[in-house]
């Protein structure tokens, strides 16, 4: 098997390809990154010999064209991935999220390559905190922000391609990961970081919103159950009934660093900040069989609390810049 990796340098894909390495070593891997703010090649660098890294944009044809050629299958990890970002400047949001996406999608069509497209629950739109429902697959598209309508209009793209061009192709729809390698501009490595820093974990508005929080290795073993065994032209929603609110997040990072469990700060809040999120995954357990190893939060967010604290040289490099950018925002 030769699969081709779009944002194997970002915290899924890198995550996505560690594993790949570790336990698919018959397989042959490409990665196609453009190394923006996001992606770094220290997190490719345990496994930098075992894998092809490209430098290069996704929305390039003739690049994806000769790289999906040679190929049977693509994972398209690639994106802008930040709500706050695509509040300030959504333009890089509609190139590689809509672009890109619409340049894999013409290249596996011309070379008959099969597709599995990496996506968000955040496409739904949010909950109030009291709905008994949950986002399924055949809950509406109705997104709140930039990155979450270009995404929207991302999974469209892939559902027409198949219908249309008859296009070999799967889609997930995943909730919030944690876990090694997350950016730094995200809410749990930006509190832990900061924490490392004496700085106090920053909420925003109330800390009442909630999300269904999954640890990145059991969202990229879901990925390789559909893969391996997914319907061309389903929809997969991955998450692992993680539910917690924000406030909830902050105080169990400031127990497990031995901090005060109010030792934090309300922030002024983001723009259209969606309330809720929560996943019903029983169509990829009962059809694929897939269940969560991490299934303890805490015990998860222990384990990343912990990598952050062994891996500053990993996440030291990008602290400053992305504390200037949120000093704009006032947040
Ligand atoms: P990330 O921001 O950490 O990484 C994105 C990667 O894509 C980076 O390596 C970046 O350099 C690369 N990239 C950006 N633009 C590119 C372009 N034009 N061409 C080539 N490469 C480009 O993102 P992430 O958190 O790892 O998210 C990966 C995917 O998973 C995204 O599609 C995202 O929408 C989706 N997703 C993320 C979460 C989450 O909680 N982080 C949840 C559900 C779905
Ligand atoms: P984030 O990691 O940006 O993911 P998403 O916007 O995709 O859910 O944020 C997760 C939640 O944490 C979201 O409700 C916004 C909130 N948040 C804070 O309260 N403080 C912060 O410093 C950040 C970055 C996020």
């Amino acid at each position: 098997m030769r699969l081709l990796v779009t944002g194997g340098a970002g915290f899924i894909g890198a995550n996505f390809v560690h594993l790949l390495v570790r336990e698919y070593p018959e397989t042959a891997v490409v990665v196609l990154d453009k190394f923006t703010y996001a992606g770094d090649r220290a997190s490719l660098a345990p496994v930098a010999d075992r894998v092809e890294i490209v430098e290069g944009d996704v929305a390039d044809a003739a690049l994806v064209d000769s790289l999906v050629a040679r190929v049977d299958a693509v994972v398209h990890f690639a994106a802008e991935s930040h709500n706050d970002n695509s509040l300030a400047d959504p333009y890089p949001f509609v190139h590689t999220n809509l672009v890109g996406t619409y340049t894999l999608l013409e290249a596996v069509r011309r070379h008959g390559v099969r597709y599995h497209h990496i996506s968000t629950d955040e496409v739904y739109g949010d909950l109030e905190l009291d709905d008994p429902a949950k986002f399924t697959p055949t809950t509406p598209y109705n997104p709140s922000s930039p990155y979450s309508a270009t995404k929207a209009g991302s999974d469209l793209l892939v559902r027409a391609w198949v219908r249309s061009f008859g296009v070999e192709a799967t889609i997930s729809n995943c909730s919030n990961n944690y876990g090694p390698f997350q950016h730094v501009e995200k809410f749990i490595p930006r509190q832990v970081t900061g924490l490392v820093d004496g700085v106090r974990p920053k909420l925003y508005g109330s800390g009442e919103n909630v999300r269904d929080w999954i640890h990145v290795e059991d969202h990229n073993r879901a990925v390789l159950a559909i893969l391996e065994r997914g319907r061309s032209g389903e929809t997969y929603l991955i998450g692992a009934d993680g539910e917690t609110s924000n406030l909830d997040v902050v105080r169990t990072i400031l127990e497990l660093m031995g901090r005060e469990a109010d030792d934090f700060e309300h922030v002024a809040d983001r723009p259209g900040h969606d309330l809720r999120y929560a996943i019903d995954a029983s169509l990829l357990r009962d059809e694929l069989g897939w269940t969560p190893r991490f299934t303890s939060f805490r015990d998860g967010l222990a384990d990343t609390v912990e990598w952050y604290r062994a891996n500053e040289a990993w996440w030291r490099p990008h602290k400053a810049a992305t504390e200037a950018k949120y000093a704009q925002l006032g947040r």
